[in-house]
């Protein structure tokens, strides 16, 4: 297992035994994030700021700290361009005034909340979902901690992707399930490693996971990349969850194929949330659907394990959760073109942009999700070390945020989420380039 612990004394549970407890160390992005936000406070490279008199005269030349802009969280709420539709706030007014939703949901969901989810993702799926397919859960982050905490079992492992999202590895990790990494392939669209699952899998690999639209690689997979990874998970006896939390939030030429049209090959657990199509990651409104017309998870015991599960989580909000039918039905297809066109006018920002900058490549234009990976080229840096160097120099200079690729599970890499309001993400990219151009040979007078 790739998981470092560490451990304390506790002598919570009997003051006289002294006991271990167990805090897996895995790096979270939020936790790396807030290391790096921390390092801009201290910024010394600040902007002159031009001090005039009403006549126009420069009077003073003071010292303007840089305006902090991070292209390192995935909640694009942070840009003001991107806000959630006004039926949305309106249904969730509605069910909060009516003083019908104050009191406890059921913990698998509301039952009209689950049927609006199950019709939803209906619309693209062979096989029709119903009302008990679908869990309601606090975002998509619970479900991902549902669905490994209901597969897990004693000398278990998962198939997680890397580059990926680390809170599976942190989910694995507090649930003892070993965690074994296949490669996405930068080169092929970030496709999955179909060669190194088969060769990863054994008899307790419990699921593969897919994520697509991809964070952190913007990868929108085919429908026929699809459908082999799902025959791989029939091939090897276990099941795919699929990560499809940046569901529809496509721009390329693909379309955004639900992983679920692929049930009846391998059972397949779907994972979404409100958070992203709908802009609103602080409401909390996520789902764990299953996907399998087969009936492989309708074996009453699995039902029985997910419920216990759901009554240890609790869900989100009643009233967000009595809201979530209305959202669906109101909802309007040109909000969610507006969405996708934005992202693909600040992707295409991000890859032009990209391109007048030596030291950074990107291997894969993104076709979807809200973010890209970035391959730097410290061989042409004079004073960068690695990823992490990079990131907080970056942070303290310029006042710009990006992920270290080591978070994501590629080092020498870095994530941008082009997620931004277009004249921040230029202002910001315009920074990293006098960076890079700072800190290379040629700059420095080396080469
Ligand atoms: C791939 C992936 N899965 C799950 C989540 C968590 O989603 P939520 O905010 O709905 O909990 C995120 C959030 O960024 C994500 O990128």
């Amino acid at each position: 297992m790739e998981t470092n612990v560490v451990k304390v004394k506790s002598n919570m549970v009997d003051g006289d035994t002294n006991q271990d407890i167990e805090t897996p160390n895995n790096i979270t992005i939020k936790g790396i994030l807030g290391l790096l936000m921390a390092n801009t406070e201290t910024a010394s490279d600040d902007e002159d700021e031009d001090i005039v008199n009403g006549g126009g005269n420069l009077l003073i030349k003071m010292k303007k700290k840089k305006k902090v802009i991070s292209l390192g969280m995935g909640d694009p709420t942070a840009f003001s361009c991107f806000h959630s539709p006004a039926v949305a706030q309106d249904a969730v007014l509605e069910t909060l005034a009516s003083h019908k939703f104050n009191g406890y949901a059921p913990t698998v969901g509301l039952p009209q909340t689950r049927k609006a989810i199950a019709d939803y993702l209906s619309r693209d799926l062979p096989d029709k979902l119903c009302a008990d397919d679908v869990y309601i859960t606090a975002g998509c982050t619970q479900a991902i901690e549902t669905a490994l905490s209901i597969l897990a079992r004693p000398g278990s492992n998962i198939l997680l992707p890397r580059p990926g999202f680390p809170i599976y590895a942190l989910c694995a990790a507090f649930r003892h399930i070993e965690v074994r990494y296949f490669d996405l392939i930068p080169d092929k669209g970030w496709e999955v490693d179909l060669n190194a699952v088969e060769a990863l899998a054994d008899r307790n690999t419990i699921a593969i996971v897919v994520i697509n639209p991809g964070n952190p690689c913007g990868n929108v997979y085919s429908y026929q990349h699809l459908k082999e990874i799902a025959e791989t998970a029939k091939k090897l006896r276990t099941i795919v969850i699929a990560d499809e939390v940046y569901g529809h939030l496509v721009f390329g030429a693909k379309p955004f194929v639900p992983m679920g049209v692929f049930g009846a090959i391998a059972p397949v657990l779907t994972l979404g949330s409100l958070s992203k199509r709908w802009l609103v990651p602080g409401w909390r409104l996520g789902w764990l659907v299953t996907n399998d017309p087969n009936g492989t998870f309708k074996n009453p015991k699995f039902v029985e394990r997910i419920k216990k599960y759901c009554d240890i989580c609790g869900g989100p909000a009643t009233f967000i959760q009595a809201a979530v039918p209305r959202i669906i039905e109101k909802t309007e297809e040109v909000f969610f073109r507006k969405t996708i066109n934005l992202l693909r006018w600040t992707s295409d920002i991000c890859c032009e942009k990209m391109k007048e900058i030596p030291c950074i490549s990107c291997p894969h234009k993104p076709e979807g999700s809200m973010a890209v990976m970035v391959k730097l080229n410290l061989s042409i840096l004079s004073d960068i070390s690695d990823d992490i160097d990079f990131c907080f120099k970056l942070a303290k200079e310029e006042s710009v945020i990006v992920l270290p690729g080591l978070a994501v599970g590629l080092k020498n890499w870095i994530r941008i989420t082009f997620a931004a309001d277009p004249s921040s993400l230029e202002e910001a990219l315009g920074r990293l380039k006098s960076f890079c151009h700072r800190h290379s040979y040629q700059q420095n007078g080396h080469c």
